[in-house]
């Protein structure tokens, strides 16, 4: 983390991304190889090693204070919870009923078998949407979803509504 943290900064990035990418690293890992020659003292307390023991002071701290700056500034409850993963076995889904029927001929094929989306639509599992707003996105469309995907009559609209709608209580 420590060194994606450095290319943060406006020193180490964009025009001077080289300072960041091999300057900077290449100067730390450097005066590692050079420890033992810059501090040639014979003693081997840390006392004693003014320079090496500094340098390697200087390192730790330098990784510890970037790293914490790197992951402190991340809002990771946020983050955790969008990405949080739906469990397959928390999810009930009747594939027998009626509901489904009519999912799989209208929405499946975007929304995958699941409800758990697709490659080009979102799941429909843990949607915020209302039940009144699911109908009218599913004869209208919202976003880049093309109006009129559903195809029937308004008793199996209901029946579709009230099918994912279900399946969202399952799953909270
Ligand atoms: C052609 C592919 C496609 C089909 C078929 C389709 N959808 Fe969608 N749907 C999408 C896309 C893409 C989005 C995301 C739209 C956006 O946010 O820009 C979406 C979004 C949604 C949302 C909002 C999800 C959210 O929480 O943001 C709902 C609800 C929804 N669709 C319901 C349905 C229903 C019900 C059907 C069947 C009648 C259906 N969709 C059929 C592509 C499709």
């Amino acid at each position: 983390m420590f060194l994606y943290q450095l290319l943060k900064y406006e020193f180490a990035s964009g025009t001077f991304s080289l300072i960041g990418i091999i300057v900077l690293p290449g100067l730390a890992f450097g005066a590692l190889l050079l420890a033992p020659f810059l501090d040639q003292g014979p003693g081997r307390r840390p006392h004693q090693r003014p320079v090496a023991v500094g340098m390697m002071l200087l390192g730790l701290a330098a990784v510890m204070w970037l790293t914490y700056e790197s992951s402190s500034h991340v809002d990771w409850e946020t983050r955790a919870e969008a990405n949080k993963p739906i469990p397959p076995s928390a999810i009930e889904i009747d594939k027998e009923g009626p509901g489904y029927a009519i999912y799989e001929g209208n929405c499946m094929s975007c929304h995958g078998e699941d409800l758990t989306g697709g490659p080009a639509a979102p799941a429909l599992i843990g949607t915020e949407h209302s039940a009144e707003e699911i109908a009218k996105i599913a004869q209208e469309g919202i976003g880049s979803m093309p109006p009129d995907q559903f195809q029937g009559t308004d008793e199996e609209l209901k029946q579709l509504v009230d099918f994912i709608v279900s399946v969202n209580e399952g799953a909270e």
